[in-house]
């Protein structure tokens, strides 16, 4: 039997092992409709509402892709985080942030649109942000969109009034060019409060969700070549299967990401009052970030 000290002893062990290496799965985006060519993130833009969500809560996502030499990340921030009038301090903050995330500084961008002003509670208008972000898609030639979800993470509505925008905007550039292939659009998934501050409790959770479903992947594939083998006709519209296709995109970072973003953290210099400091060391978002492709 086990005691009780060596079960304690055995569950520290595992929370401070996790975290040995990052882990992710479908880095690159990959999504494929049945019968179609898979499609894959070559030219990716984050688009944020203030300096310092980048590394507040996409710090996971944009370490493991910044690490891939045939993916082009770039960022867009909508304001400049003026709420408090610290914006210029903010947008020089913000590029020693995205430096740090393996973003160039040349690759991250702020607008200062005066209808787009940092304001905890103002919703911003959805064409305002469509045709503020528009000429950064198709100059950039973005296949993939990445931004907040209808939570926002944080419920701040300058935050969920992005996804709105970039639709419009997809919407706008369909209804121009019918025949391009569209940006697709991802979200990050705002966690319930209830784990919201879990830690590394999340990156233990994240995963094991990982390695079970690596594990049914490769039982799957299994069955593939069975199935292939009887009949190699049979399941012809899938193939050629892209190696990454399949689980939504999920980024867990290892202990030197979690401390990457902390200095990206830190180089926010005027936002780091107290809570922050709680917020760094119990987000779930400084370890882990997963994504929903959202169709419309
Ligand atoms: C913030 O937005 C609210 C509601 O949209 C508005 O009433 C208020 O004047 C704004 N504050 C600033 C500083 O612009
Ligand atoms: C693009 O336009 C086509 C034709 O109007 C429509 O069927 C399709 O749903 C649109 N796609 C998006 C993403 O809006």
């Amino acid at each position: 039997m086990l005691s009780p000290g060596a079960i304690l002893i055995l569950v520290i062990a595992v929370f401070l092992g996790a975290p040995y290496t990052p882990l992710d799965s479908n880095t690159l985006f990959v999504t494929q409709k049945f019968g179609e060519t898979s499609r894959v993130a070559k030219n990716l833009l984050l688009v944020t509402a203030h300096p310092d969500d980048e590394a507040m809560f996409f710090a996971p996502t944009l370490l493991a892709l910044t690490r891939k030499p045939e993916v082009n990340v770039f960022h867009l921030c909508l304001s400049d985080g003026n709420a408090d009038g610290l914006g210029s301090v903010r947008k020089a903050e913000l590029g020693v942030s995205v430096e740090l995330l393996g973003i160039p500084k040349q690759k991250s961008w702020v607008i200062n649109h005066p209808q787009l002003k940092d304001n905890i509670t103002a919703e911003w208008d959805s064409a305002v942000i469509a045709r503020a972000v528009k000429p950064y898609v198709t100059e950039l030639k973005i296949d993939t969109v990445l931004t907040f979800d209808t939570r926002g993470i944080s419920g701040h509505p300058n935050h969920i009034s992005i996804l709105e925008g970039v639709k419009t905007l997809i919407q706008n550039i369909n209804a121009t060019t019918p025949n391009e292939p569209l940006p697709r659009l991802f979200s990050l998934f705002s966690a319930p409060l209830a784990t919201k501050y879990i830690s590394l409790t999340s990156v233990v959770m994240g995963k094991l969700d990982l390695y079970i479903y690596f594990a049914l992947r490769k039982l799957e594939d299994l069955v593939i070549f069975v199935i292939s083998y009887q009949d190699p006709t049979i399941l012809a519209p899938l193939i050629p299967r892209h190696e990454e296709m399949g689980a939504s995109p999920v980024f867990i970072s290892g202990y030197e990401g979690y401390l990457t973003s902390l200095s990206a953290m830190t180089a926010h210099a005027s936002q780091m009052v107290w809570f922050r400091w709680l917020y760094v060391g119990f987000s779930r978002y400084m370890w882990a970030n997963a994504w929903d492709e959202v169709h419309f």
